[in-house]
């Protein structure tokens, strides 16, 4: 391959990169967009001050020393080499500043607490005016229109939540709370990512952010907070009691009401499983359930590896079922 081809092919690859649902360069709300055109100006600013200073660089350097007198040399170093780049760095430094007041705006509607779990998310919709919360877990959902409030916290360790195409990203801290608020625009399926070195499994620490319209988002909030719906096939109910997989896990609705796991009420209306990393289908199911740990090193559920192929389909019969 000549050179020219590598860096081409190099500039596709990385500017593929730059497209897609998780993706800071492809925004789907307000405060993404404007840190994106923020990213913009800062690189023209620094391509422009890499160019003028690699300018003289090779101007005092490679021209003939005969034809390169200059009267001030000091006046060149103070002008290019110092009073140029504050000016220029200065200036993005206070427009910078002066756009995070959006960045930091309060929220409008819609309160949403995250925990930061041991390479899970606990997520609490706290819709104005409600008493008590509707629990779901390793996933986000928000409405388009108006600007929600994530009020984050952590269990064990420092973790950070970042929805690239969202908005910028906000450590998750024991013991603390921190505030994050975002304003999505356009619906759609998002991926978020863990964004602070966690432990073990934190590349593996992720969820999709479902962004909807209002009405869709009101609808969808109310079939969250209904309880899980009867077992259509109570054999797989009954394997879930007797594995004692209910004093971890919450069902709504069962008497299940486990707390240190993920609440699985409507588990299969979720996007992904384990923290956005599988699907919620029969075989993804059945292979977390036997094999936790080889797929999410130190998570704290143990593998049901002496389950049966059969004890397997059962449970994820049940866990399907969970809409
Ligand atoms: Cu949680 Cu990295």
């Amino acid at each position: 391959m000549t050179a020219k081809a590598t860096v081409l092919c190099g500039a596709v690859i990385l500017l593929a990169g730059c497209e897609g649902r998780q993706s800071a360069l492809s925004p789907a709300g307000e405060d993404a967009a404007q840190l994106k055109f923020l990213f913009l100006v800062m690189l023209a600013g620094a391509v422009v001050l890499w160019l003028a200073l690699n300018g003289i660089f090779y101007y005092v350097t490679r021209r003939q020393p005969k034809a390169f007198r200059l009267k001030h040399p000091d006046r060149l170093i103070l002008g290019a080499g110092v009073i140029f780049p504050t000016v220029l760095i200065g200036a993005l430094l206070v427009w910078g500043l002066s756009i995070m007041p959006q960045q930091r705006a309060s929220g409008d509607g819609l309160t949403i607490r995250i925990k930061a779990e041991e390479w899970w998310w606990r997520v609490e919709y706290w819709p104005e005016g409600a008493t008590q919360p509707v629990i779901a877990a390793n996933e986000v959902r928000l409405p388009t229109g108006s600007r929600s409030e994530l009020r984050l916290t952590a269990n064990l360790y420092i973790h950070s939540l970042w929805i690239p195409a969202l908005g910028g990203k906000m450590d998750m801290i024991p013991g603390r709370e921190t505030v994050l608020t975002l304003h999505p625009e356009k619906p759609g399926i998002y991926r978020g990512q863990c964004a602070e070195f966690c432990g073990a499994s934190h590349a593996l620490m992720a969820f999709e952010t479902v962004v909807m319209p209002p009405e869709e988002f009101a609808d969808w909030l109310q079939a969250e907070a209904a309880p899980a719906r009867p077992a259509a096939d109570p054999a797989g109910e009954a394997l879930f009691r007797d594995e004692g997989c209910g004093a971890c896990h919450a069902v709504r609705g069962t008497d299940f009401t486990g707390q240190t796991g993920p609440d699985l009420t409507h588990l299969a209306s979720r996007a992904s499983l384990a923290a956005g990393i599988m699907q919620v289908t029969r075989d993804d199911l059945k292979r977390w359930i036997a094999h936790t740990g080889d797929i999410k090193p130190e998570v704290a559920m143990p593998a049901y590896d002496w389950l049966s192929d059969a004890q397997l389909d059962q449970l994820a019969t049940y866990l399907e079922g969970l809409k």
